[in-house]
């Protein structure tokens, strides 16, 4: 059992607010992304979680008691930091088993323990060796295992894999998810890849300027961003400024259903957006065309050059300065202060007597 219980957490230095105000409950064996731009406080609430930074103010409870006072060493958790360097004199061994010695245990008990986790990442065999005489994603995974063996029940990891290329990063996050499963523990994983955080995570917090922007499991935060700045975050996203009037909202010559009025913020994922015959206000000159295999994807230009950018998997063939037609199949209206307005073609046909098709 592992629950983390943040109740009011602020972190304050001098003038900068880091952490503003944070309520939020980590269940038992639940994996959790906090996700945000460079500087929105990631690192700062991995850390209070983990009893390296003091937090201004707020409690952190782990299954029902008040860590907050406690020294890193004290609580039942373990962090990868955002650099992971390891101890270069001290062979992998050395440097995994350094949390055991501390601890007094058997010798014994230590070669064991060690050897066990070496095997859980994939680095049987790899002991003797010093840490120069690895590739980085092996030294990651040292780092990972010196984590592992103290047999945590809370795992913080603060970008473990940044400096790692795309694949082996993709490999290491699965493993992590893999054995973080395979052993019910429970963990905060730090990171500014939305990929990422939407392929390993049973949570994500957005995070940005210090303050929780939603919490949500990936499905949801990508279909139902609560906010402009998740919608814009998470996955690729058209974001356009429009005005709202007489029933429709009108961004960059693109005219398309919406209630209310005054200006707005137009959202419209790419692969919400079919080719169609063209028409008036739904009409795109293309830029460029990019082939990823699997799909297509067309950088177009609306009425005033703003990019627009449509996903498509059809075998379409279209070349720079043609002009096509769009529908939008679905599409998300913000205004400041009030919650986002979502639309679906299929169910706004005959919205307010004006066809949309
Ligand atoms: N020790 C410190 N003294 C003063 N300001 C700090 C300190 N640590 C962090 N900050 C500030 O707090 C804010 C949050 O920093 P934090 O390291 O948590 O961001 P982050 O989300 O982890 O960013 P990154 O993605 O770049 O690692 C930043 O504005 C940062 O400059
Ligand atoms: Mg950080």
């Amino acid at each position: 059992m592992a629950q983390v219980q943040l109740s009011g957490i602020a972190k304050t230095f001098g003038k900068v607010t880091a952490l503003d105000a944070m309520d939020l409950t980590i269940d038992d064996g639940e994996l959790v992304c906090l996700l945000g731009p460079s500087g929105s406080g990631k690192s700062t609430l991995l850390r209070i979680i983990g009893g390296f930074e003091m937090p201004s103010e707020g409690t952190i409870a782990i299954d029902g008691v008040d860590v907050t006072d406690l020294p890193p060493e004290r609580r039942p958790t373990a962090m990868v930091f955002q650099s992971h360097a390891l101890w270069s004199h001290m062979t992998v061994f050395g440097n995994i088993a350094f949390g055991l010695k501390l601890r007094h245990l058997p010798k014994a008990e230590i070669r064991e323990r060690v050897e066990k986790v070496l095997d859980l990442v994939g680095l049987t065999g790899y002991g003797a060796r010093l840490p120069s005489q690895l590739s980085g994603g092996q030294q990651q995974r040292v780092a990972l295992a010196r984590s592992l063996v103290v047999e945590p029940k809370i795992l913080l990891l603060d970008e473990p894999f940044a400096s790692l290329d795309q694949h082996l990063r993709e490999r290491l996050r699965e493993e992590v998810r893999d054995i973080q499963q395979r052993l019910g523990i429970t963990a905060v994983f730090v990171t500014h890849g939305q990929d990422e955080a939407l392929a390993i995570s049973d949570r994500i917090v957005v995070l940005a300027d210090g303050r929780m922007q939603q919490v949500g499991r990936p499905g949801e935060i990508y279909a139902e961003p609560k906010t402009a700045f998740v919608a814009g975050f998470i996955g690729a996203m058209n974001m356009l400024e429009g005005t709202l009037a007489d029933g429709e909202i009108t961004a960059s010559g693109l005219k398309l259903p919406a209630e209310g009025s005054g200006p707005a913020k137009l959202a419209i994922r790419p692969e919400d957006i079919e080719l169609a015959e063209p028409a008036e206000g739904r009409t795109v000159t293309v830029r460029r065309m990019i082939d990823f295999g699997a799909h297509v994807v067309i950088d177009g230009k609306l009425a005033d050059g703003t990019h627009l950018r449509i996903q498509t998997d059809k075998a379409i063939r279209v070349s720079q300065g043609d002009q096509i037609g769009i529908r939008v199949e679905s599409w998300t209206v913000f205004t400041e202060g009030d919650e986002p307005r979502r639309y679906r073609s299929d169910t706004v046909r005959s919205f307010r007597g004006a066809r949309y098709a």
